[in-house]
């Protein structure tokens, strides 16, 4: 038993690089009944070796063999004699005989059966035998051997994922790398990454891919790339995943050569027609087409006068009889006039939309974001999910964290989808949870369901980082059923993940958890949205970028106020979009929760919250309290140090300890703009007071110089120094004035895309630490080639000994663009985040 041990925890930490997900079958010890509770012999009842029943088989003895070192045979008929059994209930039929105490299953769902090592695994059809096959192999993995005897069916049939991957191999919003699917606008020869991922979207009941961005490239549909489409739906094929293109809307026009692409217009129709039949030849299960038109310089049917419905319905035809379905996102919107007090793109769908209900065809599916702008960090769940009852409807959500820190930043975002799932919308003055919508199940409707942005890349680690893993796990399991807990859904993936170890368990639930709420906090919150740089990277802090401009993700700060009024009194309207009761608790002040305040009201900075605070102090304490949560992720995960693999530890650890020092640095930006926005002071006396800092302005320069940082709250004091040649190092220096002790000693620098510039430390001449900027190596998010919010970073020297007037020396070698940019230098006493 020892021994068994000792080698499963050597399994356990052995390097990994992510690659495997959370499908690692890593070795658990077995104990006790464990080896009688194993199937000592597997039928698999399909022997087509790219049918999903058949790959369920291999997976069950890779992870039989993988977890608790188990060999088993596979048979493919030896239905009696065997004590696993997985199929379809047809083919357990066929050669096994009747089924017992099977209710009836859905499409797609699936029986588990266990007792002991008797186990029977059986599909309503062959996705569902290997969906059920996951679960079982989740169970053992989680060294589960419960006796288990139910059924699984979907709550959704639409449990898709978006890839937003470009021709030439990049991809929009991409944080882990190129493309897996395309480069050099052609599809990509060597699919074995796109095995891996079908492997790991199957065991989370994912059923099918659009594998191009909805800013779709026409050349997609070159011959040679339909081939490439067609081999990629091959490899999804057996794991039960089809594949969906999205389209360009202007495609007959700017790829085909005809001189319109109006949706009626009968030579663009039999155009349409001629490309889905080589697509359906090619891929006879094409999922269907995904479109986003008359949006973001998109073109569309309103370049023609007609409306979204022609549109829809035009690719509806066309892929009907081969029983395709029409993705057509609602995320249409124009540019808008902040001077106009009414304007606002939050009523945007609803607009577009409502009076089109009823007339979309039966395999049209409008494709909602969750809320009506664009992914923030928070947002009122979208209206238009209460204004289609005669349409279906499927909710669209990010994996990819493109406004929540990039994948740079730990978010959990699934308690975000689980706020918005569980909104009742009272349509009718009836319970209508979006959940219930989004599925069909409300309006009585066939389709229904999700799809996710979900950027995977080449990176091992998928999406750029380990962490940002557990949402795209828990996405596939909420879009299979969206009532499941996104605590519960997360430890799963911890354990699967990262091992059983409680304590592991334990601390990652807890950082985890932690996360949305700390970046909401020290983001932008009250419902101001994530208050990133919209014009730009949508990385970091630039609250100013969200005014004055046509995108209509306004704040309407001013000197006085902030936030949009959003009521039908005195706003735009849109709280009018919602159904009687969710319109008059947002409409009335006193009733909408603190947490939206800003989305739907226009106030003083000096009015009070539900909480007594008033909206800025609230703003204060709230970007603190945010920034000191996060600090606190990097010694919960250290406190791991030792049960985690080094490799998955170290990468983690670099992210977790950058993500500190980022925080602060959105918590100075978006408190040092509003402080000097509205003149009022915090309470507490921190925002502008920050005792521990020596500004690198004010130290002794000598190759270094003073830079003015646009916008001013990118950098403390609004200045930092930058190198006066591209080649010769400069040096800070100075005094340190600070009573004698040890320190944390912190650095806030910027790194800068276009160069790797090195910076040393040195305490009396004596090195005390040393970095690169090379974070657009080591991390996942957009880089900058600015000082700004985005390049604006700490690196800390924990536990250094100081002694009052020693001489602090930071020496920065610059490196083609990057001129070796400080900012300032904390030296943090214990317990002080600043
Ligand atoms: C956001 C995102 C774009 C994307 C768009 C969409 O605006 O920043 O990159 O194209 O959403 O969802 O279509």
């Amino acid at each position: 038993m020892r021994a068994l041990l000792f080698l499963a925890s050597l399994g356990f930490v052995a390097a990994e690089n992510g690659l495997d997900g959370w499908l690692r079958y890593a070795p658990l010890p077995c104990s006790g009944h464990c080896h009688s509770s194993l199937p000592s012999s597997i039928a698999v009842l399909n022997a087509t070796e790219t049918s999903p029943v058949y790959v369920a088989g291999t997976e069950l003895q890779n992870g039989l063999k993988g977890v608790y070192g188990k060999h088993v045979k596979v048979s493919h008929t030896k239905c009696k004699s065997s004590s696993l059994v997985v199929g379809t209930l047809d083919q357990y039929r066929e050669h096994c005989g009747p089924v017992h105490g099977v209710p009836e299953l859905e499409e797609d769902g699936f029986w588990l059966n266990t007792k002991g090592k008797n186990v029977q695994i059986i599909g309503q059809n062959e996705k569902g035998a290997l969906y059920g096959t996951f679960e079982y192999l989740s169970m053992l993995a989680q060294g589960n051997f419960t006796k288990v005897s139910y059924a699984s069916n979907p709550a959704a049939n639409i449990r898709w994922v978006n890839q937003w991957d470009n021709m030439d191999g990049s991809i929009e919003r991409g944080f882990g790398g190129p493309s897996i699917f395309f480069e050099k606008n052609r599809t990509v020869e060597d699919l074995t990454r796109v095995r891996e991922y079908a492997r790991l979207l199957a065991s989370v009941r994912i059923n099918a891919v659009v594998i191009n961005n909805v800013n779709a490239n026409p050349i997609i549909l070159t011959p040679e790339n339909l081939d490439g489409v067609a081999q990629i739906a091959d490899v999804f094929r057996p794991y039960g995943i089809q594949v969906g293109l999205s389209l360009n809307f202007a495609s007959p026009q700017t790829f085909g050569g005809l001189s319109t692409f109006d949706p009626l217009d009968a030579s663009v129709i039999e155009w349409w027609s001629k490309i889905t039949a080589q697509i359906y030849e090619r891929v006879p299960d094409m999922a269907g087409y995904l479109v986003k038109a008359d949006s973001e310089g998109q073109p569309g049917p309103q370049t023609y006068n007609r409306t979204l419905a022609d549109a829809a319905n035009l690719f509806a035809k066309e892929v009907k009889p081969y029983g395709g379905i029409v993705m057509y996102r609602a995320f249409v919107y124009n540019q808008l006039d902040e001077n106009v007090w009414t304007d606002d793109r939050a009523k945007a769908a609803v607009d577009f939309f409502k009076k089109l209900d009823g007339e979309f065809d039966d395999n049209v599916v409008i494709q909602i974001k969750y809320g009506p702008i664009d992914f923030q960090v928070r947002e009122p769940a979208s209206p238009l999910f209460a204004n289609l009852p005669k349409t279906s409807m499927a909710i669209e959500l990010q994996v990819t964290q493109e406004y929540l820190g990039q994948q740079s930043h730990l978010v959990y975002v699934a308690p975000l989808w689980k706020e918005i799932f569980d909104t009742d919308l009272r349509v009718d003055h009836k319970p209508s949870l979006v959940r219930d919508i989004m599925t069909g199940k409300r309006f009585n409707r066939k389709l229904g369901g999700s799809a996710a942005v979900v950027n995977v890349g080449t990176n091992t680690t998928w999406l750029g980082s380990h962490l940002s893993m557990s949402n795209l796990y828990a996405y596939g399991r909420l879009a299979w059923n969206p009532a499941d807990d996104a605590e519960e859904v997360l430890k799963d993936w911890i354990r699967l993940t990262f091992g059983l170890d409680r304590k592991v368990v334990d601390t990652i639930t807890r950082m985890s958890m932690e996360s949305w709420p700390a970046y909401e906090q020290y983001s932008g919150n009250l419902g101001i949205q994530t208050l990133t740089d919209i014009l730009y990277t949508h990385y970091g802090p630039n609250p100013a970028s969200q005014d004055n401009n046509g995108w209509g993700q306004w704040t309407r700060a001013d000197h006085t106020s902030i936030g949009m009024d959003r009521t039908v009194s005195n706003g735009t309207g849109y709280s009018g979009q919602y159904p009687e009761e969710v319109a008059a608790m947002y409409e009335n002040i006193e009733t909408t929760p603190d947490n939206l305040l800003l989305w739907f009201h226009h106030v003083n900075y000096t009015h009070r919250l539900k909480s007594g605070k008033t909206v800025i102090q609230h703003f204060y304490d709230a970007h603190y309290t945010g920034a000191e949560t996060a600090q606190t992720f990097l010694t919960q995960w250290e406190s791991l140090h030792g049960k985690i693999d080094t490799e998955r530890f170290n990468h983690v650890r670099r992210f977790l300890d950058y993500q500190g020092g980022h925080s602060i640095v959105w918590r100075d930006a978006i408190n040092d703009f509003y402080y000097n926005l509205s003149g009022i002071p915090d309470e507490a006396k921190r925002v502008g007071h920050h005792p521990w800092r020596i500004e690198a302005e004010d130290m002794k320069l000598q190759g270094y110089k003073a830079y003015d940082v646009t916008p001013f709250e990118m950098a403390s004091g609004t200045v930092a120094v930058v190198t006066t040649s591209n080649t010769t190092a400069g040096i800070a220096s100075t005094r340190i004035g600070f009573a004698s002790g040890k320190y944390d000693l912190a650095v806030n620098y910027y790194d800068v895309y276009g160069g790797k510039a090195e910076w040393k430390v040195y305490l009396n001449d004596r090195e005390v630490g040393q970095w690169v900027g090379n974070g657009e190596d080591t991390l996942s998010h957009t880089p900058s080639t600015l000082l700004d919010g985005h390049s604006a970073s700490r690196v800390t020297f924990r536990n250094v000994k100081i002694h009052k007037g020693d001489t602090l020396k930071i020496v920065g070698k610059p490196d083609g663009n990057e001129p070796a940019p400080l900012d300032y230098v904390s030296l943090l006493p214990a317990g002080i985040v600043d």
